[in-house]
C-alpha cells in the first residue's frame, strides 16, 4: 500500500518536473532565453552568436564590436536594421534565411570581411553591383539562382573562394571573373550546366563542376583559366572526350563516373602538364594503348577502378598498358583494380592472372614460381652445407675408420707383396675389434701372409712399408689438412689382419 503510494507521488513529481523544464519555468535547465544572443571569444575573434532563434530582427542588447556574427538559421527575409552599426565584421553568417536582396551598400566599410555566409537563402539571381566589397569567401550555395549578371563579382577584387553549388545555373557569361583578379576556387558543383562552361580567369586554379548535367566539352573551354590547375567533372554525362582538349596548366582531371567509352592517343595530347587522372566508373572495355598518355610526361596517378575491361583477344597491347601503369613508380594505387569483367571465363580476374591464364595456362603465378625458387635455394644451400661439415668433420676425425681411402692404397701396396686387395677393409675393422697388445690367435697366425723373407728382414719390410704411407700421406697432405701423418705399427698389423679374414 505504502510503496503504491510513494511511488505515485514521485511519478506525479517526475511529470511536473519534466514539464516545468521543457515550459522554461525552471530557469537554468531549459534552454536559454531567446532574446539574449552569447558574446564569446575564440582564438582572438570577438563572436557575436544569435544563430538559431527564429529571429525576424536583431535583438536590443548587441555587442557591436564582435567581428564574427553569427545570424544563421533564422527568419531575416533582409539584412536586419542595425547591422550596419557593426564596425568590423570579419565573418558574417546568414546561412539559412529567407534572404534575397542584394548586399547592402554598408558592406563596404567592412574592411577586413573575410567570409559572408549566404548559403541555404532564396536568392534566384546575383545582380551587377557597383559597389568594392572586401569579401574573400562568399558562400551563395543552395540558393535557387538561375542567373548570374556579367558584372556580378566585378568589384569583388578581394574574392579568393566562391561557392555556387546547388543552384540552378545553367550558364555563366565568359567575362563574369574575369575581374575578380584574386579568385582561386569555384565550386559550381550540382547545377544545371550542360556543356563545360567556357569563361575567362587569370587566377582560378580550382574548378569543381561535380554532378551537374555536363555531356558536351568544348576543347578550348580551358583555355580562357590561364592558372587552372584542377577541374572536377565527376557524376556527368560525358561520353566523349574531345581531342585536343587544351590547358597548359591542368593537371588535375577528373572524369570519374560519366559515359566515357574511349580515349584515343589526341585525348589528352594538349594537357602537358598532366599528373593525375581520374577515370574510375566509366564505360571503358577497350585497353588502353599506352601512346594515348605518350604527351603526358608528368602522369602520376591514374585511378581506373569500376570498368568493364574486356579481356577478348588479349595482346602484347595489354602488357605494355599494365606495365606502364603498374611498372615502378606504379601509377595505379591498386593494381588490382586492372579487373577483366568480359569474356565470362576470366570475369573478375586481374589483366595479370587472366593473361597467365590465357596464355601460360600451364604457368603458375609469378609469386608461386618466387617461392619455388627461395624453396629449392634454400634445400641445395642446406645439402652443400651438410656436405661441407661432413666433409670437415671426417678429415678431422681420427683414423683408423677416416683412412680407408688410404688403406685402399695401402692394400694395393701390400698386394704389391703378395697379399690379396681388399676394397672394403672398413667393413672388417669394424666388426673385429682390435687389441694392440694382443697377438693373433693360431686361426689368425695360419691365414697371415707368408713372408717371403726371413724373420729377421721384418724391420725392412716395415720401413718399406711406413715410406709407401709417407707418400701417400704426402699426396693427401698437399690436398687436404690431415694432422695425423702415419698410423702406427700395430695399425697397420691390424689392418693386415682385418684383410685377411675378409677373404675368409
Ligand atoms: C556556410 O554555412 C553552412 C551552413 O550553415 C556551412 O555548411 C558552410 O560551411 C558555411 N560556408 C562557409 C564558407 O563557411
Ligand atoms: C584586397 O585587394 C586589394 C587589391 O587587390 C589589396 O590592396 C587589399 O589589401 C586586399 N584586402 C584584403 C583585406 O586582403
Ligand atoms: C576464354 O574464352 C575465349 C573464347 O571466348 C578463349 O579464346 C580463351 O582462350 C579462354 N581463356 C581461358 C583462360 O580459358
Amino acid at each position: 500500500m505504502f510503496i503504491f503510494k510513494y511511488g505515485f507521488t514521485f511519478l506525479l513529481l517526475w511529470t511536473w518536473l519534466l514539464s516545468a523544464v521543457t515550459a522554461g519555468i525552471i530557469p537554468g535547465l531549459g534552454d536559454d532565453d531567446d532574446s539574449v544572443c552569447r558574446t564569446y571569444r575564440l582564438n582572438d575573434v570577438q563572436y557575436f552568436d544569435c544563430s538559431d532563434r527564429g529571429l525576424t530582427e536583431l535583438p536590443e542588447t548587441i555587442d557591436y564590436d564582435a567581428q564574427a556574427v553569427l545570424l544563421s538559421n533564422n527568419n531575416f527575409v533582409t539584412f536586419p536594421e542595425g547591422l550596419e552599426k557593426f564596425s568590423s565584421v570579419e565573418i558574417l553568417d546568414m546561412s539559412g534565411n529567407r534572404l534575397t536582396n542584394p548586399l547592402p551598400t554598408y558592406f563596404q566599410k567592412w574592411q577586413n570581411l573575410r567570409t559572408l555566409n549566404l548559403s541555404n537563402n532564396n536568392y534566384d539571381r546575383w545582380l551587377n553591383s557597383e559597389n568594392q566589397y572586401h569579401i574573400k569567401r562568399l558562400d551563395l550555395s543552395k540558393n535557387k539562382i538561375s542567373n548570374i549578371d556579367t558584372k556580378a563579382f566585378e568589384k569583388m577584387t578581394n574574392l579568393s573562394f566562391l561557392d555556387l553549388s546547388e543552384n540552378r545555373i545553367d550558364d555563366l557569361p565568359p567575362n563574369v571573373f574575369s575581374d575578380a583578379k584574386n579568385l582561386d576556387t569555384v565550386i559550381l558543383s550540382r547545377n544545371y550546366f550542360s556543356e563545360l562552361p567556357n569563361f575567362q580567369s587569370q587566377s582560378l586554379r580550382t574548378l569543381d563542376l561535380s554532378y551537374c548535367q555536363i555531356a558536351k566539352i568544348d576543347p578550348a573551354a580551358l583555355t580562357g583559366m590561364s592558372s587552372l590547375l584542377a577541374i572536377d567533372l565527376c557524376m556527368n554525362q560525358i561520353e566523349t572526350v574531345p581531342d585536343g582538349i587544351a590547358s597548359n596548366t591542368l593537371q588535375e582531371l577528373d572524369l570519374s563516373y560519366n559515359e566515357i567509352s574511349e580515349i584515343g592517343d589526341n585525348t589528352f595530347s594538349a594537357l602537358p602538364h598532366l599528373a593525375v587522372l581520374d577515370l574510375r566508373g566509366n564505360e571503358f572495355r577497350e585497353v588502353w594503348s599506352t601512346s594515348h598518355f605518350a604527351s603526358n610526361p608528368f602522369l602520376r596517378e591514374v585511378h581506373v577502378k569500376g570498368n568493364r575491361w574486356s579481356c577478348e583477344g588479349f595482346s602484347v597491347n595489354l602488357l605494355l598498358t599494365y606495365d606502364f601503369l603498374t611498372k615502378e613508380p606504379p601509377k595505379i594505387a591498386d593494381a588490382a583494380s586492372l579487373i577483366c569483367y568480359s569474356p565470362s571465363n576470366v570475369t573478375q580476374l586481374s589483366w595479370q592472372q587472366a593473361y597467365i591464364l590465357t596464355w601460360h595456362p600451364t604457368e603458375m603465378s609469378k609469386q608461386t614460381y618466387t617461392f619455388m625458387a627461395v624453396l629449392i635455394g634454400v634445400i641445395i644451400g642446406i645439402a652443400i652445407t651438410s656436405c661441407v661439415c661432413r666433409g670437415l668433420m671426417s678429415l678431422n676425425k681420427p683414423s683408423p675408420s677416416t683412412s680407408h681411402p688410404r688403406t685402399a692404397t695401402e692394400s694395393t701396396t701390400v698386394s704389391s707383396n703378395g697379399v690379396v686387395v681388399q676394397p672394403r677393409v672398413e667393413s672388417v675393422v669394424m666388426r673385429i675389434p682390435l687389441r694392440e697388445d694382443m697377438p693373433p690367435t693360431y686361426e689368425e697366425a695360419l691365414l697371415m701372409p707368408r713372408l717371403n723373407s726371413s724373420f729377421h728382414s721384418l724391420p725392412d719390410f716395415i720401413d718399406e712399408e711406413d715410406e709407401t704411407f709417407d707418400r701417400n700421406c704426402r699426396r693427401s697432405r698437399s690436398i687436404g689438412d690431415l694432422t695425423e701423418s702415419r698410423p702406427r705399427a700395430s695399425e697397420r698389423r691390424s689392418i693386415r689382419r682385418t684383410v685377411e679374414i675378409r677373404i675368409n
